[in-house]
This record gives structure tokens, C-alpha cells and sequence, in this order.
């Protein structure tokens, strides 16, 4: 069941430069459509990366966003934007994709740009933070800096497909991720019954007798 969004503060989603823009623009589409009020920003690597994964364009996604519901975006140097303060309340911060090197200015407290200071915000503060790193294979550097940060409570979320659920297509690992993420900040109380593994199938019980 998916909880009230009625009062509930902003949620930052902050898109890098990591493959899967899908992945960015479904959590979005997602919680516009739970009337939640979303706060964007992208990094410039971000969009060149959105340029050759999507059939249109980041411009035109930030006009569907603007008029689907409460979206606000912030260019990645608006350092002045709210959420790089702390006093500005936010329900949390989803990162989707998340690049190593925003994994790695994370871990190590570096906020140059909007989405890395509103991440460095989020832990301060100890508001829900979900990564959704993307790269393989993973060097042992990307997995100190994910280690690090999951030992802060970080969510560390690989878009990882369900194969144990048998996704027909790729839309479909997309939405199983979008919404583990939405579970993961608490902005649902449960995933969709056909995300859900329920055990092996059984074969039909005989009748006794
Ligand atoms: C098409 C494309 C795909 C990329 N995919 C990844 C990826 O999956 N993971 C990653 O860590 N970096 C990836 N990169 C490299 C990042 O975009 C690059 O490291 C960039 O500096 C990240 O900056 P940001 O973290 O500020 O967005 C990709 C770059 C391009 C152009």
C-alpha cells in the first residue's frame, strides 16, 4: 500500500552521469504521480549520458516533470539552491544513476557540485540517502567507497535485475528498481504484488482420500 504523499516534504532526486537515465526518469514520473514534490538536479555529464540513453531530450523531460506536478530543478552549480542547507527540510535524497565519482565524492565529504552537497546534506542531517550505483566491474576502490557508505546507512541500491522474478523486458527492471527505491526511503510500504517473491512455485496439492 503506498503511503499518504499529502504533507510530505520534498524528495531530491539527483541524476549523474552513470548509465541509466531510465532509471532517473521513472523514479520521477513515480513520484510526481504520488503527488510527491520532487527536487531535481543533473550533472552536466549527467545529461550527455541522458543524450545517448533516451528518445528525447532532458529539456523535454524537464517540461513533462514541470507540468505533470510539484517538480523543481536546480542546475548542479546552484550551490545557493535550498537543498545545500541543512535548515531547508527534505523527506531525503534519492542519487539514480550514481556514478563511481559520485560515490567517490561522497564517501570522502567532497561537495563541489548541487547533487553531491545535497547528498553530504542528507547525511549530516540523517535523512533516507539511496544510491543507485551502476558500473561493472567494480573496482576495489568503488567497493570501499559503497562500504563506507552503507556503513553510514546509506542505501546502496545496484540496478540489479530480479532474476528470480523473470523480468519480460528491461522496463520491467527499471520499475522493480524504481521501486526499491521508493520502499527504501520509505515512500512506499511495500513493493507491488508481482515484485514480490513469494517461494518456489508448487505443484497443485493432490486431494486427500
Ligand atoms: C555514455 C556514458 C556512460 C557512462 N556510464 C558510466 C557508468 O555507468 N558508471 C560510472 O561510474 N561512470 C560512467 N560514465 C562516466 C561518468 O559520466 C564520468 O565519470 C563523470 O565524470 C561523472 O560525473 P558526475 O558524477 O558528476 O555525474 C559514463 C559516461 C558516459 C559518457
Amino acid at each position: 500500500m503506498n503511503r499518504t504523499t499529502a504533507g510530505i516534504k520534498p524528495v531530491v532526486v539527483g541524476i549523474s552521469g552513470a548509465s541509466g537515465s531510465a532509471i532517473a526518469s521513472r523514479l520521477i514520473d513515480a513520484l510526481l504521480a504520488m503527488n510527491a514534490p520532487v527536487i531535481a538536479t543533473a550533472s552536466s555529464a549527467a545529461r550527455m549520458v541522458w543524450q545517448q540513453e533516451m528518445d528525447h531530450s532532458f529539456g523535454e523531460a524537464l517540461e513533462q516533470w514541470q507540468s505533470a506536478g510539484d517538480f523543481t530543478y536546480h542546475p548542479p552549480g546552484d550551490l545557493a539552491a535550498p537543498i545545500a542547507s541543512g535548515t531547508f527540510a527534505t523527506h531525503g535524497m534519492a542519487i539514480v544513476p550514481c556514478s563511481m565519482s559520485t560515490v567517490a565524492a561522497i564517501a570522502h565529504g567532497f561537495s563541489d557540485n548541487l547533487i553531491r552537497r545535497a547528498a553530504d546534506v542528507c547525511i549530516k542531517e540523517r535523512r533516507p540517502l539511496t544510491l543507485v550505483p551502476r558500473e561493472t566491474p567494480l573496482s576495489a576502490i568503488h567497493l570501499e567507497n559503497m562500504a563506507s557508505l552503507a556503513r553510514l546507512g546509506i542505501t546502496i541500491l545496484p540496478p540489479e535485475p530480479p532474476f528470480y522474478l523473470k523480468p519480460q523486458s528491461l522496463d520491467d527492471v527499471v520499475d522493480f528498481v524504481v521501486n526499491r527505491a521508493l520502499a527504501s526511503l520509505g515512500l512506499i510500504d511495500a513493493l507491488p504484488d508481482s515484485m514480490r517473491y513469494e517461494g518456489p512455485a508448487r505443484p497443485p496439492t493432490r486431494p486427500r482420500g
